[in-house]
């Protein structure tokens, strides 16, 4: 049986939320990043050819979008979570993450504690593990619905630090002008691991997904993907 029999309408559709520099983000029209080229070896694996969904996060971790068929993998820098796993098929682990916090160059700042003692506002974005985790901690955070919002609310001052996964927040630094202002006073260590969501049950496709992401980690093509989008 060919791999076209474990997807819904003859490709591969992904859903993902836009935009999450570098796991998924647009170069001109084009959808890129370290997701899009994991799922592209999925993809050829199965035989089909790749369709990109953008959408919010919200339905994306809830795993609607799964259940109700409109995608047959979810790909967004999603850490997989106990609570998400009740709704989510999650593939394997293919990215460990933790939680930076990010601030003006020269504010002192060293802790989630010192934004507290300082009744500084603190920005996450919406629907996402960062939020939670704040949250947990006591804070009132302002919610971003993506993350270059989030970033323009830490430069418009309508947040004084903001929360965001450590990846796409080394990738902000690379950029001349936000290493200028900005840098990472605190790493939160969540211990985070993304996973690629399925319908609940479809260990059919999950073992595809796994079986591609292992092979990756073990013929090197994972790590050329690291570098492609880390560079190191
Ligand atoms: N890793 C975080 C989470 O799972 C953030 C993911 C946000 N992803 C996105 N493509 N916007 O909650």
């Amino acid at each position: 049986k060919g791999g076209i029999a474990l997807v819904n309408a003859g490709k591969l559709t992904t859903c993902t939320h836009l935009q999450f520099q570098p796991f998924q983000f647009n170069q001109g029209a084009k959808v890129v990043g370290f997701d899009v080229d994991v799922i592209d070896l999925v993809a050829k694996r199965l035989g089909v050819t790749q369709d990109i969904i953008d959408i919010d996060f919200a339905p994306i971790k809830s795993g609607a979008v799964l259940s109700s068929g409109r995608c047959d993998l979810a790909a967004a820098g999603m850490t997989i979570t106990d609570e998400r796993r009740k709704n989510i098929e999650f593939s394997v682990p293919y990215f460990d993450a933790t939680q930076a916090l990010l601030a003006r160059k020269g504010s002192g700042l060293t802790s989630l504690g010192d934004v507290k003692a300082k009744n500084l506002k603190i920005g996450a974005q919406a629907s996402t593990t960062g939020l939670e985790y704040v949250k947990r901690k006591g804070f009132d955070p302002i919610e971003f619905a993506d993350s270059p919002k989030e970033l323009l609310g830490l430069q418009t001052g309508q947040a004084d630090v903001i929360v965001q996964d450590l990846p796409v927040v080394a990738t902000w630094l690379k950029k001349p002008d936000v290493r200028a202002k900005y840098e990472v006073v605190a790493v939160l260590d969540t211990g985070e691991r993304y996973g690629i969501g399925m319908k609940k049950g479809n260990t059919a496709l999950s073992k595809v997904v796994n079986e591609v992401i292992e092979g990756a980690k073990a013929d090197g093509t994972y790590d050329t993907i690291y570098k492609k989008w880390f560079g190191t």
